[in-house]
């Protein structure tokens, strides 16, 4: 079975179960990005190009948040929640500043740039999306948006910028999802693994 994993501390944390699991070491050699052990293959990609993997079929399964799945709006199966990196997808702007609300068009900064327009679009409210890769928290302190959606875990960035958090988008954390032909034809084997993840990990 092939695995797709997010590199950095969620990665560490599945091979670590898989290493309870079959009490064996699982771990990538220094910079390798291919790892087999235990008739797995695991590959380490980068957070955002999970869900990628899986939906093209390059992978069974993958590891990835909630907020990378919304976003690409990936065709996969979500078939377990770890419940890990638990974070909010958010609309968050300067502090004690809500003139936003009598504006008739919003200008929104945001790496979520699907879920930022989805949501107002839901809400029937005009907006432009400006797309950043990081550092989102920027843009309202240089006026370079009204608002911001971003990701909070602990809320510090946002406070220690000056900014709050205005209205919650939605909870994510960390899934294990399946590439649908796979789930098919690899059912009883992905099935056993998840029944095993949940017995070494209780999620
Ligand atoms: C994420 C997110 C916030 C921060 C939130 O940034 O974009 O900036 O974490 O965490 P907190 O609520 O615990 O402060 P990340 O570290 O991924 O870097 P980025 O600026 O490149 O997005």
């Amino acid at each position: 079975m092939k695995i797709a994993l997010p590199k950095g501390r969620v990665a560490d944390e599945v091979l670590n179960i898989f290493q309870k699991i079959f009490n064996e070491k699982f771990e990538f050699e220094s910079r390798k990005l291919i790892l087999k052990k235990a008739g797995f293959t695991f590959y380490n990609v980068r957070n955002w190009d999970v869900a990628t993997y899986v939906e093209n079929g390059a992978v069974d399964i993958g590891v990835v948040g909630y907020d990378v799945i919304s976003e690409l709006n990936s065709d996969v199966y979500e078939i377990l929640d770890l419940g890990i990196g638990k974070c909010r997808v958010s609309v968050a702007g300067i502090k004690g500043d809500n003139s936003y609300k009598n504006k008739t068009k919003l200008v929104v900064a945001s790496k979520l740039a699907n879920i930022a327009k989805g949501y107002f679009d839901k809400k029937g409210v005009a907006v432009s999306i400006i797309k950043l890769n990081g550092s989102i928290e920027l843009a309202p302190l240089v006026g370079l948006s009204d608002l911001i959606v971003d990701i909070v875990e602990t809320g510090t960035t946002l406070k220690e910028n000056g900014l709050e958090e205005k209205e919650v988008i939605l909870h994510s954390s960390v899934r294990v999802i399946a590439n649908k032909n796979s789930f098919i034809q690899k059912r009883d084997e992905i099935l056993n693994l998840i029944e095993k993840i949940k017995e070494v990990y209780g999620a």
